[in-house]
């Protein structure tokens, strides 16, 4: 895919195709804007709280670490913004308005875990350091520091799952499939993958798209016949899979090709899949796992076909508070996202160029919205956005401390897994 329409927002724009958050310390926040991908690169500021809510809510910004990272970062430049002097001077009402930040924050989304198990940890840190004696300057010092050591924690968490994943399906370590050559990273290699999680979801590299990542770079360094496959869903009705994972996977020059969600069975039946690989917004702590709506049907026709199903999730994606995917809560987004694909186009050039050609029309806007219908009119929709895959379908769990599988009872024990291990 050639490179998206360097289009430019109301700031410049950056030359990475697929860095979703860019943060300049101590105070410059922006986002690349995942609405208008892969047709247009646009990184839009974030200046304040309600920014970072808006952009999180009609995701701009999306998958669960990003929020999270994002999240936290908007409350970073909100308190820091010296343009905006609305945090408090002392250490007691500092403390309380960033709680009650937080408390707005979290009413963006509600189904990842990641912004709250962020924020959490934010919070006590904040009262440690605070109870450690120090002003609102120190605290400040102590968010910003909180926030920056967010981005690169979570790119070495990827990095880590991408390499655990890789070995994981490249050593076998799951059920053979195709009886005999399991363990040859010789031959071809082939992965499904749903909704996006890669570098656009995260702050760098991707979860399960970081396991395609790395599966794709071990079977190309290894030898000179293997081949790597991927397969993306299109992940209705944002569709993630055909917009965002799919410019990730064509921006790497990953072998990859993209199928409609009811293609799923189809593709399991008449193709041979090592694994599929998905994301996680929460894992329970029995391994019920929250993710894109379609993981679940994924995860019944993969077990159906005999294939792994693989949950690449960061511990900071496993919510050990709540024992099973019944107690999560399942955002639904608005019916309009799946009764019509609504968008921007850029009429004639850069909103620069407009106005300095010949026959354009400088009165005319850059950019128009469209709203393109796609059903029925006065037709019902349900959006919701998640689903639950029980854990009773999948078969390992790859996190940033290494690879879960069940015990001999059949089960997950994410606890005592997190606990050893940590
Ligand atoms: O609605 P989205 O795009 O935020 O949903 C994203 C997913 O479901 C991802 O699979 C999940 O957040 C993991 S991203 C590493």
């Amino acid at each position: 895919m050639a490179s998206p329409a360097t289009s430019i927002g109301n700031v410049a724009c950056k030359p990475s195709a697929l860095q979703a958050i860019v943060f300049e310390a101590p105070r410059q926040l922006q986002i690349l804007d995942q609405l208008l991908l892969p047709f247009e690169s646009v990184y839009v500021p974030i200046r304040n709280l309600e920014d970072g809510h808006r952009a999180i809510r009609t995701m701009q910004v999306r998958g669960a670490p990003a929020i999270a990272i994002v999240g936290v970062l908007a409350l970073v430049v909100d308190a820091l913004n010296s343009n905006r002097p609305v945090a408090p001077t002392a250490v007691g009402p500092f403390l309380t308005y960033i709680d009650d930040s937080i408390k707005y924050l979290l009413t963006s989304r509600p189904t990842a875990v990641n912004l709250f198990e962020a924020t959490n940890r934010l919070t006590r840190h904040l009262e440690n350091v605070a109870a450690a004696g120090t002003d609102v300057d120190g605290l400040k010092a102590a968010l910003l520091a909180y926030g920056e050591a967010m981005l690169t924690q979570d790119i070495k968490d990827n990095r880590r799952i991408g390499r655990y994943g890789a070995e994981y399906i490249l050593s076998g370590g799951h059920t053979p499939v195709h009886d005999g050559n399991q363990a040859d990273p010789a031959r071809s290699w082939s992965v499904l993958t749903h909704c996006n999680t890669g570098a656009l979801a995260t702050a760098g590299w991707g979860t399960a798209l970081g396991i395609i990542r790395s599966l794709h770079a071990a079977v190309n360094s290894d030898n000179e016949h293997g081949h790597f496959q991927a397969y993306c869903t299109e992940t209705r009705p944002y569709l993630q899979g055909s917009r965002l994972t799919a410019y990730e996977l064509v921006h790497d020059g990953i072998p990859a090709t993209l199928i409609t969600d009811s293609m799923v069975s189809a593709l399991l039946a008449t193709h041979r899949i090592d694994a599929v690989v998905v994301g996680a917004d929460r894992v329970t702590a029995n391994g019920d796992t929250a993710n894109k709506i379609g993981t679940y049907q994924l995860a019944i026709a993969a077990r159906y076909h005999g294939v792994p199903m693989i949950v690449a999730a960061p511990t900071t994606s496993i919510d050990l508070g709540r024992r099973s995917g019944a107690e999560i809560e399942i955002e639904e987004r608005p019916q309009e996202e799946l009764l019509a694909v609504t968008g921007r186009v850029t009429l004639c050039g850069t909103p620069e160029a407009q106005g300095e050609e010949e026959n354009v029309d400088a009165s005319l806007p850059a950019t128009t919205k469209y709203r393109m219908p796609l059903a029925a009119p006065g037709i019902q929709a349900w959006n919701p956005s998640f689903d639950v895959t029980p854990a009773a379908l999948i078969d390992a769990i790859v996190t940033e401390l290494g690879v879960v599988t069940k015990n001999a009872q059949g089960e997950f024990d994410l606890a005592g897994f997190i606990q050893t291990r940590r």
